[in-house]
C-alpha cells in the first residue's frame, strides 16, 4: 500500500518533519500566575513529540499583550528558563517546536491581566458580551485603549523581544498569530481597526502596515526561516467583522511573500475560503487548518487539502489534545480517543497528559499529579 501524503516526511527549512501534520496551537491554560509554563507543559509537548512540529499554545510576547489569565509569556527570565525545559523535552523526544507569540490587543480583561489595566487595540471598540476572567469567573468586556503610535511601535518592539527570547529558550521557530481576533488580527478586521492614521481603514496599505512591520521586524531579529505567520480571514470569532477578506489579505500575503518565511498557516472556514483563494498569491510553504468552526480535522480532510495542492502540511488541533500519538493512528487506522471538554482550560494533568497512547487502554497510565 502506498503511504499517504500525510505520513510523508517534508523538509521545513533545516527542519526534517517525519510525517506533515503539525500540531496546531492550543490555548490550554497550564501556566503559574505569572506566565511561566508549568512542569506538566514539557510533558504535554514531549508526548506528543511525533507530530511533524508542533506549534505552542498563544503566548504573550509582554504583559501588554496578555489577554488572560494563566496564559504563558515569553518575557522574562523565568518564562525563557520554563519554556527550555519545554523545548529539551520535545527535542529529547525527537520533535521540533515553535512557540506561537499571541498579543491580546483588545482582548483582555483588567481581572485577567498581571498589570491589572484596561488593553489597548487599535481602536476603542469592545468586545462584545462578557469575557471569562481569572479564576473562572465571567464580567462585561472593557472599551480598550486606543494604541497611540508609540504604543504600536512598542508593539513591535515587544514581539522582536519575545520573538528573541524564544530562540534563547531553544524553540526552533516562532508563529506570529495574525489570526482569531487577536491584536494582527485586529488591524486587518473592518470593525476593530476604525484609525485614520498610516495604521488605519484608508488603504489596504494602511490597514496590513502593522503585521507586515511585525512580520518583518521579527524576520531580521531571528530569521526569516524561523518565522511563521498565522492568518484566519473572515474569521467573526469573538465579533470580529471583515465583509471583504479578499482583497486585504491577497495584499498582505503579496506583502509578505518573497520574504523567505518559514510558513504562511492558513486557517479556513465557512465564510471565507482563504486556502482556495491565497494560495495563488503565497510562493513559500503553507500549512492549511481546515477545522476552524466546523467539526475537527478528520484524516481524510488533511488528505484531500494535500491531494488537491492547497497546503504543503496540515494542522491539527482537537484530535492532538486527545491523542497524542496521532500520526501512528493515522498510520494504523486506528480509533481516536474522545477529547475531555471539561478540562480544556483547567489548570493540572487531568484531561491534558492522561490521554492513553495506542495500546494503552485508558485509566492505566501512571498519573501525573495535578500541578
Ligand atoms: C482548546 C483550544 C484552544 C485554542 N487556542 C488557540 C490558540 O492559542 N491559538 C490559535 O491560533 N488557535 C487556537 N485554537 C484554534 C486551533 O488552533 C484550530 O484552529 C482549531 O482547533 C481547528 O482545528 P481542529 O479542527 O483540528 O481542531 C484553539 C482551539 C482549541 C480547541
Amino acid at each position: 500500500m502506498p503511504t499517504t501524503s500525510l505520513l510523508t516526511p517534508y523538509s521545513l527549512g533545516h527542519l526534517r518533519l517525519p510525517n506533515r501534520l503539525v500540531m496546531a496551537p492550543m490555548t490550554r491554560f497550564r501556566a503559574a500566575e505569572d506566565g511561566t509554563p508549568l512542569p506538566v507543559v514539557a510533558d504535554y509537548y514531549a508526548q506528543r513529540a511525533s507530530a511533524g512540529l508542533i506549534v505552542t499554545e498563544g503566548i504573550w510576547p509582554s504583559r501588554a499583550g496578555q489577554s488572560g489569565w494563566r496564559m504563558p509569556g515569553l518575557e522574562t527570565m523565568e518564562h525563557i528558563i520554563g519554556w527550555r525545559g519545554v523545548t529539551k523535552a520535545v527535542h529529547a523526544s525527537g520533535g521540533r517546536i515553535f512557540a506561537q507569540l499571541m498579543h491580546g490587543g483588545r482582548q483582555g480583561h483588567p481581572l485577567s491581566r498581571l498589570t491589572g489595566d484596561i488593553p489597548a487595540g487599535p481602536s476603542s471598540v469592545p468586545v462584545p458580551g462578557p469575557v471569562h476572567v481569572r479564576d473562572g469567573g465571567k464580567a462585561d468586556s472593557v472599551t480598550p485603549r486606543a494604541m497611540t503610535r508609540e504604543d504600536i511601535h512598542q508593539a513591535v518592539r515587544d514581539h522582536v523581544s519575545a520573538a528573541r527570547n524564544a530562540i534563547e529558550a531553544g524553540f526552533d521557530g516562532v508563529e506570529l498569530h495574525g489570526a482569531n481576533s487577536y491584536l494582527i488580527h485586529q488591524f486587518l478586521a473592518d470593525n476593530t481597526n476604525l484609525r485614520d492614521d498610516e495604521y488605519g481603514r484608508r488603504t489596504t496599505e494602511d490597514r496590513i502596515r502593522f503585521p507586515v512591520e511585525v512580520v518583518k521586524a521579527v524576520a531580521d531579529a531571528i530569521g526569516a526561516g524561523r518565522t511563521g505567520l498565522r492568518l484566519s480571514p473572515g474569521n467573526p470569532q469573538f465579533g470580529m467583522e471583515e465583509a471583504a477578506p479578499g482583497p486585504v489579505y491577497r495584499n498582505l500575503v503579496r506583502a509578505l511573500d518573497g520574504l523567505g518565511l518559514a510558513y504562511l498557516h492558513l486557517t479556513d472556514n465557512d465564510a471565507y475560503p482563504a486556502l482556495t483563494d491565497l494560495r495563488a498569491h503565497w510562493h513559500g510553504v503553507l500549512i492549511a487548518n481546515v477545522g476552524e468552526n466546523r467539526e475537527p480535522t478528520s484524516r481524510a480532510d488533511g488528505e484531500a487539502v494535500l491531494l488537491t495542492g492547497r497546503a504543503d502540511l496540515v494542522s491539527y488541533g482537537r484530535a492532538c489534545i486527545a491523542n497524542p500519538d496521532l500520526p501512528h493512528r493515522f498510520e494504523r487506522d486506528s480509533a481516536l480517543n474522545a477529547i475531555n471538554g471539561d478540562h480544556l482550560y483547567t489548570h493540572g494533568a487531568i484531561g491534558y497528559t492522561d490521554y492513553p497512547p495506542l495500546g494503552i487502554p485508558a485509566g492505566s497510565q501512571e498519573r501525573i499529579e495535578s500541578v
